[in-house]
């Protein structure tokens, strides 16, 4: 053992002495190409460590900006839902995401729906009530604002300042479900979507909606479906002279809905 070590050591020692014997017999030439290599790389540094400090609103940076208070935006439960019965899958309130809009944006408004897939069978609507696609017991408290629904103008320079929602998704539907379809045997599942849908907007409407001079109602996969499937609706709950549009982004399913 002590033998094997202090072999060891010594081919350590050797190793070292043929590096600074290398080192040593350094040309004119490797100098210059390790000099102009070592500036490279020590401007590259400065570069990467300028990108990091600079100023948090500039362009460059913004568009991988850290996470700030204004991007993370509460759950609000419709409490009132219950005495409409709209409810998730699970019995359990409606929720969704939501901040006012400003300055030349006050008066328009973006909807954004989550998506999620469909539960498809009884199994797999079952056991989305333990998830948040089912519960708001489940939802996060907050969410983080991005994209579309981002309020930073660079990130997201069409829509930063309009009023800004984010519907969670949680019917297992698309928002469509209704309770005629629902199980008459015992089962404890709710079938509720459309409710929902009706609930959120008379919440929308009391919120500023009702004034509204532009409005967008978007979502993906499920949610722009649920946009599609929605928005004949939508446009006809807004009087004439205001400008609806609908974004279903990924929302046309054209096989078996996904579980
Ligand atoms: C919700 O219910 C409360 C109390 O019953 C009522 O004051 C409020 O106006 C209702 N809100 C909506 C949006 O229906
Ligand atoms: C209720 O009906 C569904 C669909 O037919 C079935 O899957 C489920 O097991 C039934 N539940 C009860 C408690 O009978
Ligand atoms: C739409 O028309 C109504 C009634 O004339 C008016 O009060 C409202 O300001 C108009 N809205 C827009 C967005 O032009």
């Amino acid at each position: 053992m002590a033998v094997e070590n202090l072999a060891s050591n010594s081919m350590a020692n050797i190793s070292w002495l043929h590096g600074l014997l290398w080192w040593r017999n350094w040309g004119k030439r490797d100098w210059a190409i390790s000099a102009i290599g070592f500036a490279v790389f020590v401007f590259a540094l400065g570069f990467v460590s300028y990108s990091w400090n600079s100023d948090p609103d500039s362009n460059l940076s913004s568009s991988f900006h850290r996470i700030t208070a204004t991007d993370l935006v509460d759950l609000t439960l419709l409490h009132n839902a219950t005495r409409r019965g709209a409810v998730c899958l699970d019995g359990s309130l409606p929720g969704y995401h939501f901040q006012k809009g400003f300055g030349s944006g006050a008066n328009s408004w973006v909807l954004y729906i989550e998506g999620g897939g469909w539960c498809n069978t009884i199994e797999s609507c079952f056991w989305r009530r333990e998830i948040h696609l089912g519960s708001s017991k489940h939802m996060g408290h907050r969410v983080h604002f991005t994209g579309i629904l981002s309020p930073h103008q660079a990130q997201n320079p069409e829509f930063f300042n309009w009023n800004r929602v984010k519907v969670q998704y949680c019917d297992g539907a698309s928002l469509a479900g209704h309770p005629d379809n629902e199980l008459r045997n015992g089962t404890r599942l709710f079938f509720r979507g459309q409710l929902i849908w009706e609930a959120l907007m008379d919440k929308f409407f009391s919120l500023g909606l009702s004034k509204a001079k532009q409005a967008l109602l978007a979502g993906c996969s499920a949610g722009g479906l649920a946009a599609l499937i929605h928005c004949d609706e939508f446009r006809g709950l807004l009087p004439k002279n205001v400008t609806v549009k609908c974004l279903a982004d990924a929302g046309k399913m054209l096989s078996k809905i996904p579980p």
